[in-house]
Formats: structure tokens, C-alpha cells, sequence
């Protein structure tokens, strides 16, 4: 679809899908079937560069990372590379879970759904998993991150969430030794008390959702006030640099995508959601209308991605 079709619900619509609880469905399932390829897949489709972008990001939320009482959330954390790189700018736990310990230890600490999973109204089922029975915990209630002892000079986990499981069994073996906690939840129903978070983040994962405003609304609704959104995604660059983008995005990715993913659906689909998903200004005009104050967008090599950063007044 071109991007200045008018669209009623702005958001994720792989082909043939044409409501948002089966887009998430879909996109779920897609994240499943190719998580096994994904990390191959991305360091060798983007050269490495999509290590840069997480590290730069980082980078730019430096001052609230420090802060060991801040709750941060990354959304949509995948196999977790963009988590890892927010947690090595966090203040250190003085009593690190000792090395060795089972990372599946950790996933029974924080709340991994065992049945099912509701996207919009829909309860989804969830695929098979290598994460073992035992990690499976009872379905997560409303947390209130940062609530559960009183703050002394311990940093807070940074909690990981992702609708995949499939994608989060891959982040957990990263995650090991690490003050992350991996909850597998829906970006569009989290799991979280109203104003108990202070970052998110989510990276190339807003553009999946089934409804940008709905996703928006629900990052504004656990967010404290003066908390922070950083989302950052691909975007189709203009020019030069526009028509290189074009010839490898939309020709050589999806085919190299197909060969080694095994799924033909994936890398059609990603340069589809990206000539889907509104442009930096479009973006804005959203990410205002859902009430959040100073949004930015700052274009990462030359524009093929960016940062949108926003506050919760
Ligand atoms: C392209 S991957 C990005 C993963 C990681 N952030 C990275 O930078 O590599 C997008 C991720 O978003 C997740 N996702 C998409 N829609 C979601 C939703 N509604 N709720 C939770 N996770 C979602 C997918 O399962 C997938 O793991």
C-alpha cells in the first residue's frame, strides 16, 4: 500500500491480513517460524550496522539509564540484542545472579504466560517452544515494576517484552547473568501498572503493531510522567541513498531473506511494513495526537533508520 493512502487504522497489515487482531496473529507466528534464523539473518542482511543503531541509541538515553532507581522497559526486545546494549550503560548489581546459573532460572521469575496470549480480542494461541515446562509460570497479573522492595542502591531489571516466545527463548541464554527480566506479553496490552515505567524503548518493533494510536496510547498509559518513549525503526530514505535503499531493500533482501530464513513471508513482509509505516512527519503528528510533548526524529545513515523520541508530560 502507498504510504499516503488513507488507512483508518494506521498500522501492521502483512499481505492478505485486513484486521489487526489477525495482523498480530500473523506477525506473530512469522516471529515464531523465523526466530531459529533471526539473528544470522540480521547481522548479515544489515552488515552489522543494526549493532551501531542499538548502540546509538543507547547512547542518547545515557542520562536515564544511569539512573539505578529508573524502570525501563525495551519493547518488542526479540532475541534481546537492543536490551543488551541498554543494560551495558546500567549501573551494575552489587549481587549479580552467580555465572552459571540456568538462564531458564530466570524465566521463572518473571511471570512467562504458560496458555495463552490476547492480541485485541482475540486469544491467541501460542506455538511450541523450546523454553522447557519448568519455565512456564502462572499468567502474569499486573506488575508494578520497582514496587516489590523498597529502592536502596540496587538498579532496577530492565524488563524485556516480546509476544514471541519463540524470540524471547533465544534472548534468555543473553539474558543469563544479567539484571534483565524477559516477560512475554503483547505491546498493545502490557502487563504493567498505570505510570510505573520511565523508559521505553523498542526497537524495529512499533512498526509490527497492529495500531500505531493504540500502541501509543498504551506506552503513554505505563509511562510516569516526564517518562520517555525511543522508538526506533526503518524508514525509506529519499534520493541517492533513496533508490540504492529501494534496489537492496526491496529486490536483494527479500530474496537472500527467503534463501536462508527458509520463510517466504518474513522478508517480503519487512520491506511491505516499512513502505507502510508513516514517515517521520506522519510519525510525529501521531506520536503528538496521543499526547506525548517534544517528539523528535533523528535519521540514522542517511536516513535508512531512526530515532523518534518523545515525552510523557
Ligand atoms: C524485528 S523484531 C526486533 C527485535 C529486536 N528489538 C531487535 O532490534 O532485533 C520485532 C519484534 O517485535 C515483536 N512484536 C511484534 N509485535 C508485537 C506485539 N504486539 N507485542 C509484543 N511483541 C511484538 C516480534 O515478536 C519481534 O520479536
Amino acid at each position: 500500500m502507498s504510504n499516503s493512502s488513507p488507512d483508518p487504522t494506521p498500522g501492521a497489515r502483512p499481505t492478505g491480513v485486513s484486521d489487526p487482531a489477525s495482523a498480530a496473529q500473523n506477525i506473530q507466528q512469522m516471529f515464531d517460524a523465523i526466530a531459529p534464523r533471526y539473528d544470522l539473518l540480521n547481522h548479515l542482511l544489515s552488515a552489522g550496522i543494526d549493532r551501531l543503531w542499538w548502540r546509538r541509541t543507547a547512547r542518547a538515553l545515557r542520562p536515564i539509564l544511569a539512573r539505578p532507581e529508573a524502570v525501563v522497559l525495551d519493547l518488542c526486545c526479540g532475541t534481546g540484542d537492543m536490551t543488551l546494549a541498554l543494560d551495558k550503560l546500567r549501573p551494575k548489581p552489587r549481587n549479580l545472579i552467580p555465572q552459571g546459573l540456568k538462564p531458564t532460572s530466570l524465566a521463572a521469575s518473571i511471570g512467562i504466560r504458560s496458555t495463552s496470549l490476547r492480541t485485541g480480542s482475540e486469544a491467541v494461541p501460542l506455538s511450541k517452544t523450546s523454553l522447557s515446562t519448568a519455565d512456564r509460570v502462572p499468567q502474569v497479573s499486573t506488575l508494578r515494576p520497582g514496587s516489590e522492595a523498597p529502592h536502596n542502591s540496587s538498579p532496577e531489571p530492565i524488563l524485556a517484552v516480546d509476544f514471541s516466545r519463540n524470540m524471547l527463548a533465544l534472548a534468555q541464554p543473553k539474558f543469563a547473568d544479567r539484571n534483565i527480566r524477559a516477560i512475554e506479553a503483547d505491546a498493545l496490552h502490557l502487563p504493567f501498572a498505570d505510570a510505573s515505567i520511565d523508559l521505553i524503548t523498542c526497537a524495529f518493533g512499533f512498526r509490527n503493531l497492529a495500531s500505531y494510536p493504540d500502541g501509543l496510547a498504551e506506552l503513554y498509559r505505563v509511562l510516569r510522567p516526564s517518562g520517555q518513549i525511543a522508538l526506533l525503526d526503518f524508514n525509506q530514505p529519499t534520493g541517492l541513498m533513496g533508490a540504492l535503499y529501494s534496489l537492496y531493500f526491496k529486490h536483494i533482501l527479500p530474496l537472500l531473506g527467503r534463501l536462508i530464513s527458509r520463510d517466504p513471508r518474513a522478508y517480503t513482509y519487512l520491506p511491505e511494513s516499512v513502505a507502510r509505516f508513516p514517515r517521520p512527519p506522519r510519525m510525529i503528528e501521531l506520536i503528538s495526537a496521543a499526547d506525548f510533548t517534544a517528539p523528535t526524529w533523528t535519521p540514522y545513515t542517511f536516513g535508512v533508520a531512526g530515532l523518534y523520541r518523545a515525552t510523557k508530560p
